[in-house]
């Protein structure tokens, strides 16, 4: 079975994807981290994003790998775990340019459907139920108001010691729904049988047994 979660940046998809994934012993897939992943890679390695032979030679040797560690899942890139670099507020900033880029996403879409292949698995991303698994049992889309995002976000900058004004995320998220929702190549979009979720004014609690409910539904 296949439960996809899509919808835009901080709107709650990471929490209850997780949390969700646990209560029903599923494997969980967070795509936003592999495209973190990548996004870290081609920039330490100072890769022109604007040319596209030089991306592409990348990804023929980009390794990536998912591990699972004490119950958590680990990013491995080119068999070093990089789970804890990939969230920074810099990368936040230029993951969405590369994550625009179709050879970088046919390579992801590739990787995700091989990692979830044979499994039970919790999909989070932005083109989960419209494009990688269009056939996945249950889709959700998950909304929140830009102000409570930000609000999310500040909370986990700060649990990894960095410190950004709320003027200053809330700037940063509208740019990226921006750019992700008007890509060419996949946008962030509603799968339209997907079911929406505004976590705006719901506790982590209320919105994953909201959805394990909906979940049972379907089993
Ligand atoms: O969920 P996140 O903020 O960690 O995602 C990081 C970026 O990756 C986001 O700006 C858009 C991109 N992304 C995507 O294009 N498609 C996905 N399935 C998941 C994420």
């Amino acid at each position: 079975m296949i439960i996809a979660i899509d919808g835009p940046a901080a709107s709650g998809k990471s929490t209850s994807a997780k949390l969700l994934a646990e209560k029903l012993n599923f494997l969980y897939l967070d795509t936003g981290a592999m495209y973190r992943c990548i996004a870290l890679s081609i920039i330490e390695n100072e890769i022109d994003i604007k040319n596209e032979s030089s991306v592409k030679k990348f990804i023929s040797n980009f390794k990536l790998e998912l591990k699972t560690v004490d119950g958590a899942p680990d990013f491995l890139v080119n068999g070093s775990s990089v789970s804890k670099k990939i969230r920074t507020a810099a990368i936040s900033k230029k993951v969405s340019a590369i994550s625009a880029i179709p050879a970088v996403r046919e390579y992801m879409v590739g990787l995700q459907r091989s990692f979830a292949k044979n499994n039970n698995c919790v999909v989070e991303g932005r083109d989960i139920g419209t494009v990688v698994f269009p056939d996945a049992e249950i889709k959700f889309f998950i909304i929140a108001s830009v102000k409570i995002r930000a609000e999310r976000r500040k909370l986990e900058l700060q649990n990894i010691g960095e410190t950004i004004s709320l003027t200053e995320l809330q700037k940063d998220i509208k740019a990226r729904d921006k750019y992700d929702s008007e890509r060419s190549h996949s946008p962030l979009k509603k799968a339209i049988n997907a079911i929406q979720v505004d976590t705006t004014e719901m506790t982590i609690d209320e919105q994953v047994n909201y959805m394990i409910r909906n979940v049972n539904l379907k089993k």
